[in-house]
């Protein structure tokens, strides 16, 4: 339930508190809080508690008018600020109000009541708020410090980078393979325990290899964990690095891993990467060549343990990778093609918000073998845009029939085209279908 005026009393007794006291630090405060005070990748005491602030760390339109019936509030006119004019009625007042729910999710107000509320602990608190260096605002920061405004361009040419907050898909929307969880599960308690890890001498650990057909979820996978694991997710476009205009490649190869190592703890995602090995085979330009070597040199340099990067390198090709590209990855994780069951998951995922009669994932699941989950979201999509033809917003099971039948039909098509045509649609895999290859996988 919304309630705006306790939303913004929360805040500008957060606001009173973390200014005054100097042993709380930016982890202390919420992110949406912080979003407000972030100023050249500091945020500096103390606060100012502008209207447009508590509009933009609450999210409530008019917040003075959500407090000003309230006997302890004050505005000043001339500097837009809402304060406290007294602030014991203030904390009385709130102090009824506050939830534990609440408080674990203001390290800075859990720090001051864990003693009085039942269930809050500071440190759980500030363990599960989400980091600053994940915050958009502070990557930039670095960014910008660290490479000058040519360079930074140049620089996002070569890598995308996400803040945790910018990635818009969780582990949650994505039906994985046990193997997969497993090691999920594994990456994450390496993750937890590095600092053991390092004591005990092991460092050749956290550099995965995905390996498995288009649209099976590998990039999905990987940005998602970058949410779970609240990490800022460098996303390295491999076909770019050789880009004539991009200048030195071998040098754009150690500036990603410059970069990589300036913003972690993060995760470095290197799609495509059968690139590597296909440049290393033929006779490419020999600077293409001297950046390939520069890559596998820089792999082999930067650890999670030692650097906190988390390095994920995803292929549709692993036939043509070679063992010297083999060797780097301590894990490799499969993507096959979804089974029956998983499809039916992945159909119930992509369904959620919808409206479906007489719907029967099962039955689908059935239809649809050799069909991956991007496949799936395209016929999903097909027949939610067939249903608006007919301004129908509610679908019918027999609608989803309809597009798998179609959506099977474009795939003939494609087949007839793939054996006429030359070119290296190789499958992962030995996939039976050759189903897939080729599909927009976009988001
Ligand atoms: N196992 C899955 N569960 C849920 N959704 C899936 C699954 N696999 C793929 N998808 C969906 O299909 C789309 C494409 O997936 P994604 O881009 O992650 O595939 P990919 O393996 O990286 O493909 P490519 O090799 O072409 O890069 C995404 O929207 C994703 O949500
Ligand atoms: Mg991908």
């Amino acid at each position: 339930m919304s309630n705006p005026e306790l939303d913004v009393v929360e805040f500008l007794l957060t606001a009173k508190t973390y200014s005054r006291d100097k042993s709380l630090d930016v982890d202390d405060l919420p992110p949406s809080y912080r979003a407000a005070f972030w100023s050249d990748g500091q945020i500096e005491r103390p606060l100012s508690t502008t209207t447009t602030a508590a509009r933009e760390a609450t999210g409530v339109e008019h917040p003075w008018e959500a407090v000003s019936e309230l006997m302890f509030t004050d505005r000043d006119d001339f500097s837009g600020t809402i304060d406290f004019t007294d602030e014991d009625l203030a904390e009385e007042w709130i102090r009824d109000r506050l939830t534990e729910e609440r408080l674990m999710n203001n390290p800075t107000l859990a720090a001051q009541y864990e003693d009085d509320f039942e269930g809050v602990d500071y440190d759980i608190a500030r363990q599960t708020n989400r980091p600053a260096r994940a915050d958009r605002a502070w990557i930039d920061s670095l960014l910008e410090e660290y490479f000058d405004e040519e360079e930074e361009e140049e620089m996002l040419d070569l890598v995308e980078i996400r803040a945790p907050e910018e990635v818009d898909i969780t582990l949650d929307d994505l039906v994985l393979t046990q193997e997969q969880e497993d090691e999920i599960h594994k990456i994450v308690k390496a993750i937890e325990h590095r600092d053991y890890l390092a004591q005990i001498g092991l460092r050749e650990i956290g550099k995965l290899l995905f390996v498995g057909p288009p649209g099976t979820g590998k990039t999905s996978v990987a940005r998602s964990l970058a949410v779970d694991l609240d990490l800022p997710f460098v996303e390295v476009k491999l076909s770019m690095i050789t880009s004539q205009y991009l200048g030195e490649t071998a040098k754009n190869v150690e500036k990603t891993f410059e970069v990589a190592k300036r913003l972690s703890p993060c995760i470095l995602f290197m799609d495509e990467f059968d690139f590597v090995a296909k440049t290393r085979a033929s006779d490419e330009h020999a600077a293409i060549k001297r950046a390939v070597n520069t890559l596998l040199k820089s792999i082999d340099e930067v650890s999670l343990i030692q650097d906190d990067v988390l390095l994920i390198g995803a292929t549709n090709h692993p036939d043509q990778l070679d063992a010297a590209a083999w060797r780097r990855f301590d894990e490799i994780v499969n993507f096959p093609k979804p089974d029956a069951g998983m499809r039916a998951g992945i159909l119930e995922i992509v369904t959620r918000e919808m409206t479906v009669d007489d719907f029967d994932p099962a039955e689908l699941a059935d239809m649809t073998e050799g069909l991956t989950g991007s496949d799936l979201r395209l016929v999903l999509r097909e027949a939610v845009l067939e249903a608006l033809t007919e301004e129908r917003t509610v679908l019918t099971q027999q609608d989803l029939k309809d597009a798998v039948a179609e959506f099977e039909e474009r795939d003939n098509l494609k087949d007839l085209d793939m054996i006429e045509g030359d070119h290296d649609a190789l499958i992962a895999g030995g996939d039976i279908s050759g189903g897939s290859d080729g599909h927009d996988h976009d988001h």
